[in-house]
């Protein structure tokens, strides 16, 4: 690499020996920089690296909560601004995608009754931000404890308001197991379920919202169930279509698709 220094010529082709002498210096300083870079992490204790890494996480996700807090009332979020959201959420494997946040985002803006959601996490977040914020309630089903404590710590944090999220352990309903429903103060009808739990190798899967809470879902009700072209979602669907009537629209992403559901009559 030194050779080439000032001789314009051999690996440089077309360019000129200054200009060769610019690139080759320019790159002797990126290697420079990232020798330094490694031997400066190398020094820096592991524990030290990550707590630095957390800081920067929870301060790319106070950037992009603000930015959703100060969107004007009835405003879905920019995708942009949903791809930061996401990205500083970072759980990827367990986090929404971009279109089903979008999906969740656009009607949380304008959504008018209380929304039941079913397993938390960054469209917890969302929900209370764009619904929360107008004083349209958010009933929350989660049944991790740690998982509960973390979200509720950064609604607080982040001072999100609206959200009631409560920790629903998972119970054995005969033929399927579902969440516990609040004992408390719950509502009696729900026109938007964000229906992205509980976990996929629950028995009966996402099954137990309708026999469970149907009743509360009044026709022309919405269900954004996500990973809905899994077989599992999609048995659940079937099984749904057989007891109530459903219009179904579903979106078939990349990676995981996503069903947008219209509840018909009981
Ligand atoms: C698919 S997640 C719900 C995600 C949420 N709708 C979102 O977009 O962030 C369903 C459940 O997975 C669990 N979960 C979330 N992150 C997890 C993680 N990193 N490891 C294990 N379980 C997790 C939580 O109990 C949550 O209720």
């Amino acid at each position: 690499m030194h050779e080439s220094i000032g001789h314009g010529s051999g690996s440089y082709g077309k360019h000129s020996g200054v200009e060769a002498t610019r690139i080759t210096v320019a790159r002797l300083g990126t290697m420079a920089g990232t020798m330094v870079h490694q031997s400066l992490s190398r020094l820096v204790p592991h524990g030290i690296k990550r707590g630095l890494r957390d800081l920067v996480q929870h301060y790319r996700l106070r950037v992009a909560v603000r930015a959703l807090l100060r969107l004007p009332m009835g405003v879905a979020p920019p995708p942009p601004l949903l791809q930061v959201l996401r990205r500083a959420w970072d759980n990827e494997g367990y986090t929404a995608t971009l279109p089903y946040l979008q999906e969740v985002a656009t009607r949380a803006a304008t959504a008018e009754g209380p929304i039941l959601e079913c397993g938390s996490g960054v469209t917890t977040i969302v929900l209370g931000a764009l619904a929360g914020r107008r004083g349209v309630a958010v009933h929350t089903l989660e049944h991790d404890p740690a998982w509960r404590d973390r979200v509720a710590e950064l609604l607080q944090r982040y001072r999100i308001p609206g959200v009631h999220l409560h920790l629903a352990p998972i119970i054995d309903r005969g033929a399927f197991d579902w969440y516990e429903v609040p004992k408390g103060s719950w509502p009696d009808e729900f026109g938007f379920v964000v229906c992205d739990g509980p976990p996929g190798d629950t028995k009966g899967g996402r099954y137990g919202l309708l026999p469970v809470l149907g009743a509360r879902l009044r026709p022309g009700s919405i269900i954004l169930l996500d990973d809905a072209t899994r077989p599992g979602e999609m048995a659940v669907r079937r099984r749904w279509r057989a007891e109530r009537e459903v219009r179904e629209r579903v979106e078939h992403g990349p990676d995981r698709g996503y069903a947008v559901l219209t509840l018909g009559s009981t």
